[in-house]
């Protein structure tokens, strides 16, 4: 457990107040981190800094939204005078709805594109001159979409796939100052705000199940343990990596989302 002891480690998770994120957040508090938070909405944030106290964590948070690059810089800068620089960065704020393309406004788009790219590029351009260099690690999460398209998701994948060009880019970039880049691919992680918006029935919850080989959905913390990984010096030679952790979800074609998903659009659009 040597490895995965965070104790005297700033950990900065954006986007950390709820669902998965705020699960990664959690155990990297659980394994001895300050842990920074950071989202919209304040009553999250003081829910969220509350929590990783009772775990035993110096903790505190800010409110930001990651399209506004000033706000992100500003809120990055308060916990670096609080916490000093940063060892680990987990950029993981996101919006999703699904639509089908042809029903989707350039504002219903671009919402989804300035949140989780345009977000993501704030996050680690405001992060940059505050990590511990060398030896930081950040973490992008990401999504299946980003790889395997999907009905009903071209927003999304669009956005997510930049943001693991991003992993990538800077893997190159910021590997001479020894900061780490790595995406994180959550598979359908149960009991999250993203599955109730894309498996809303128990119907498409159980084809979703069905199509996982490892037979269940997963949850935030088999993306946080993978998180940890990533975070460690277990990982030490692991850069500019898109890991999925989906229980083989991708591998089977996301076991036939892409049709749930765009018939439930379909339906929807025929019930008016
Ligand atoms: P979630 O609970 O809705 O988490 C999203 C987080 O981002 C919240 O803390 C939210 O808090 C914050 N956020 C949203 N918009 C923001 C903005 N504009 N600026 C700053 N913060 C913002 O969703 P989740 O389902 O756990 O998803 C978490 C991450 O995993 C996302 O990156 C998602 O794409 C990825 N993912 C999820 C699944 C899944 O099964 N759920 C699968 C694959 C990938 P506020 O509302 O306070 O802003
Ligand atoms: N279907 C189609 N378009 C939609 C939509 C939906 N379900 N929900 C929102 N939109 C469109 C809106 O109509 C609007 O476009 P318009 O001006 O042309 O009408 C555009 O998206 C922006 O909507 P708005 O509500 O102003 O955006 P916001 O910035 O307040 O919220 C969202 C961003 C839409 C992504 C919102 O769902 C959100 O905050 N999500 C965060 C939580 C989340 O999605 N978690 C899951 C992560 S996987």
């Amino acid at each position: 457990m040597a490895y995965l002891n965070f104790t005297d480690k700033t950990v900065v998770v954006v986007g950390g107040t709820s669902g998965i994120n705020r699960g990664i957040a959690e155990a990297f508090a659980a394994h001895g981190a300050r842990v920074a938070v950071a989202s919209r909405k304040q009553e999250k944030v003081d829910d969220t800094v509350a929590a990783l106290k009772s775990l035993g964590a110096d903790a505190m948070g800010f409110v930001a939204d990651v399209r506004d690059t000033e706000a992100v810089d500003r809120g990055l800068a308060s916990v670096q005078e609080r916490f000093g620089a940063f060892d680990v960065v987990v950029s993981g704020a996101a919006g999703n709805f699904p639509s089908l393309a042809a029903d989707l406004s350039s504002n219903g788009f671009r919402s989804v594109m300035e949140i989780d790219l345009l977000g993501t590029f704030h996050v680690m351009s405001a992060c940059f001159s505050r990590l511990r260099k060398p030896g930081a690690s950040i973490i992008n999460i990401s999504a299946p979409q980003a790889f395997m398209p999907s009905k009903a998701q071209i927003h999304v994948s669009a956005a997510k796939a930049g943001v693991d060009m991003i992993t990538r880019t800077l893997a190159l970039e910021w590997g001479r100052d020894g900061v780490r880049v790595n995406s994180v691919v959550p598979g359908p992680i149960d009991g999250t705000e993203g599955m109730a918006r894309l498996a809303p029935t128990p119907e498409i919850r159980a084809m979703t199940v069905k199509g996982v080989p490892l037979g269940r959905m997963g949850t935030p913390a088999d993306v946080a343990n993978a998180c940890l990984f990533l975070a460690s010096d277990l990982a030490s030679y692991v850069t500019g990596a898109v890991i999925p952790v989906d229980g083989g979800w991708t591998q089977n074609g996301c076991g036939g989302m892409s049709e749930f998903l765009g018939g439930m659009m379909e339906k929807a659009k025929k019930r008016g």
